[in-house]
């Protein structure tokens, strides 16, 4: 195929990287390997860093965030860096008052439940975000300096994954709320969907301008929604949250099997991110060979003895050979007691297997 203007393969740095490549569907001797939550608090210079200081004062410290963004790809030598940030840093730009707290996540001061709270929230304009992403901003020209050829994957929350949060205000087990004002104020649902969406695109937008060379939609929650609710209510806003993003894009979910087909949103997601539970082939029968593939080590295998975990990981790169290209990565984030020393060998591993048979 000959080789276009925007083809990567004719041009240099993170755009050409093994990582890029793959999430736009070509495959190179190189198997790309990142992890979701590599940067946390797995790691005892994670862990030392963060002594004393809160979790969104550490995503809104550009040197801060840029040095725990840094910390595992010089540690691992993973192929890609995932920007240090939270997806609700930019409801906390746009003035919405919410906290991280440890062990347990985002907790918001005022709960969004009714019409009148969805009105409040609604009037700020989402372009209040990017206007207050200056830190963000500063943070990620000081990563893609220091990562040179490897990309950095910028990042956002998905509409519903971040309703979820909003709508019970706080964490929760079924996102029983958010999915009840759907149904029973559909008006009010889409509201503020398609605000949270605006938002996320300006989130997604500050990092690619200031050098993120892919993204990454998390709708981590969506797999508590039927498929007509996934397509109903969801699909139209997570896609609004991507399609200006002028970077490759990847879309993950947790437990999203039965909706892998309709996280494609349309041919706007570039590759799509499977958890655990389903395999890469079966995921391949649904999603087709258009698509590219990321998942899916369990990481409940990473307590496990090395031979068990490199079997596993054998099996999965095996089974993402079905896929126009594949990248390794866990089925969900990087549980807080892994050894980071596995981590390590499983990208040594990704790298002697390679991203060709
Ligand atoms: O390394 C990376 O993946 C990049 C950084 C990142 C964080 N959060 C840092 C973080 C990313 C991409 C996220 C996204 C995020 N945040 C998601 C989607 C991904 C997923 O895991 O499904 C969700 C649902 C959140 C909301 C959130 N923030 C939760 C559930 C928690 C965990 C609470 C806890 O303490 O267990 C957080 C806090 C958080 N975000 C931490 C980190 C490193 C832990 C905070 C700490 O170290 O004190």
């Amino acid at each position: 195929r000959p080789a276009a203007a925007t083809d990567p393969a004719a041009v240099a740095g993170p755009a050409a990287s093994a990582l890029v490549r793959a999430i736009i569907g070509q495959r190179t001797d190189r198997l790309p390997v990142w992890f979701m939550r590599q940067a946390g608090r797995s790691l005892p210079e994670y862990r030392e860093l963060r002594v004393g200081t809160r979790m969104l004062d550490a995503c809104l410290t550009p040197d801060l965030a840029a040095e725990i963004t840094l910390q595992p790809v010089r540690r691992h030598g993973v192929d890609a860096g995932i920007f240090f940030s939270d997806i609700v840093v930019p409801l906390k730009l746009a003035g919405v008052d919410v906290e991280i707290e440890p062990g347990r996540g985002p907790v918001f001061a005022s709960p969004v439940r009714t019409a009148a709270d969805v009105d409040r929230l609604t009037a700020i304009e989402p372009a209040a975000v990017a206007a207050a992403a200056t830190p963000v901003a500063e943070a990620v020209r000081i990563v893609t300096t220091e990562l040179g050829d490897t990309p950095l994957i910028g990042f956002a929350g998905a509409p519903f994954t971040l309703a979820a949060y909003l709508v019970e205000g706080g964490p929760s087990k079924e996102h029983l709320r958010a999915r009840a004002m759907m149904h029973a104020d559909p008006t009010s649902w889409h509201r503020l969907a398609g605000w949270l969406a605006e938002v996320s695109a300006a989130f997604l937008g500050v990092q690619i301008a200031a050098g993120a060379s892919a993204v990454q939609l998390f709708d981590s929650w969506a797999g508590s929604l039927s498929r007509s609710d996934y397509t109903t209510f969801i699909a139209p806003h997570s896609r609004r949250a991507l399609e200006g993003a002028g970077v490759p894009r990847i879309h993950f979910g947790v437990g999203t099997g039965h909706l892998l087909a309709d996280m494609r949103l349309g041919g706007i997601a570039d590759t799509v991110g499977v958890d655990w539970r389903t395999h890469l082939d079966e995921a391949v029968e649904v999603l087709g060979t258009d698509v590219s593939v990321q998942g899916n080590i369990d990481p409940a295998l990473l307590q496990a003895p090395w031979e068990v975990v490199e079997a596993h990981v054998r099996e999965v790169v095996a089974r993402g050979r079905a896929a126009r290209a594949h990248v390794l990565n866990l089925g969900h984030g990087v549980p807080p007691e892994t050894d980071p020393t596995v981590l390590t060998r499983i990208v040594e591993l990704a790298h002697e297997i390679g991203g060709i048979e």
